[in-house]
């Protein structure tokens, strides 16, 4: 086959991930976590995701070779999240893969970890819509971001000015007495919950945010909203209606993020929404995107979920694109850059 061949290395939080992508086949996709380390913590500690990473590297990549039936020496290019995030933690995924492209001989491609979470779609629908928006979503970024050419054209538009979308899950799911990490425990209560119980606050969707903030989100007032409501509660002596709670926080959530999105995408005029990060594997999210978007002709993409959350595969598939894209690839001396910019 004539189609790139390349090993994504991704290390930026407690991901572990090492994935082999041929074009848009997914060969392997071998994913460490420490998250468990991290639980009782009740979020990820930087020196104990970096010595995670360390162990979990080495057997990773041997991992995927045998998931894809390849030999290290096949690979044509070695691609690795080199920002943002975790600092310590990064520098043992670029490390590892200098080391493999200096050892096999082969190009290395320092890439950005927003730009990765888009390109991950080609390995679910083909050939990436360009112009598109992507609004991503975990829980460590919220952004809107116009791709204009997913490789070197990512224009920010706005993104979280305080909490990311799945920090406000997870804080909100402790709040409720729910396991870390907790957008799936909302999810699931949310389903039996009634989502107008209480109308919690849209951050940022005021008149007067309209020109400085159209595109930015807040989730901080949300978050204390919750606290409050639940603080009161308690206070009466009541049981707190988890379930309602949960969906009430979720549709303001979803709700500031679908509109956002669909305003950007008419903003920019752009056809193709895609959602990708943790959080896109919110149910309630996708359904109120296909809503929204369908109704002004819209499409929505939205990889499987294994696939929104951190893994090596997404490194790899934009490791194919900037290959077929003849894109130069980078020097062995190669930073790590935890604040790196789209
Ligand atoms: O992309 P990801 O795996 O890691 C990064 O943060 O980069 O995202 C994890 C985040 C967590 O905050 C988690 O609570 C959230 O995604 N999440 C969800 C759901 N599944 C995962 N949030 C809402 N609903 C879900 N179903
Ligand atoms: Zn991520």
């Amino acid at each position: 086959s004539d189609e790139p061949l390349v090993l994504g290395i991704e290390t930026s939080c407690d991901e572990t991930g090492v994935g082999i992508v041929r074009g848009s086949t997914l060969l392997a996709d071998a994913i460490a976590s420490s998250l468990d380390e991290h639980a009782r913590f009740g979020g990820v500690v930087p020196e104990v995701a970096s010595r995670a990473h360390l162990e979990a590297m080495v057997p990773g990549i041997e991992r995927a070779c045998k998931q894809a039936n390849v030999r290290l020496d096949d690979v044509d290019a070695i691609a690795v999240t080199s920002g943002p995030g975790l600092a310590g933690a990064l520098l043992v995924g670029v490390a590892s893969a200098k080391a493999l492209a200096l050892g096999l001989g082969k190009p290395l491609y320092g890439v950005n970890h927003l730009a990765a979470h888009v390109a991950v779609d080609t390995l679910e629908h083909g050939p990436l819509p360009e112009p598109c928006l992507a609004m991503l979503v975990s829980g460590g970024h919220s952004s809107l971001l116009l791709v204009e050419d997913v490789t070197q054209k990512i224009d920010p538009l706005g993104s979280t000015i305080d909490d990311a979308a799945g920090e406000a899950f997870d804080k909100v799911a402790r709040l409720l007495g729910l396991p870390f990490p907790g957008g799936p425990y909302i999810d699931r209560e949310a389903k039996q919950g009634d989502n107008a119980y209480v109308t919690f606050p849209r951050g940022l969707t005021g008149p007067r945010d309209f020109e400085r903030h159209r595109f930015d989100f807040s989730f901080s007032g949300l978050k204390t909203a919750v606290a409050r409501w639940v603080e009161a509660r308690e206070r009466s002596g009541e049981p707190i209606p988890v379930a309602d709670v949960a969906a009430s926080f979720q549709e303001a959530v979803c709700d500031v993020l679908t509109r956002k999105a669909v305003d950007a995408c008419k903003n920019a005029g752009v056809t193709d929404l895609l959602i990708g990060g943790g959080v896109a594997a919110n149910s309630r999210l996708r359904v109120l995107a296909e809503e929204r978007a369908g109704k002004v002709g819209i499409r929505v993409r939205v990889p499987r979920p294994g696939l929104c959350t951190d893994n090596g595969a997404m490194v790899a598939a934009l490791g194919v694109e900037l290959v077929s894209r003849g894109v130069s690839p980078s020097a062995l001396d190669l930073p790590a850059d935890s604040s790196m910019p789209v």
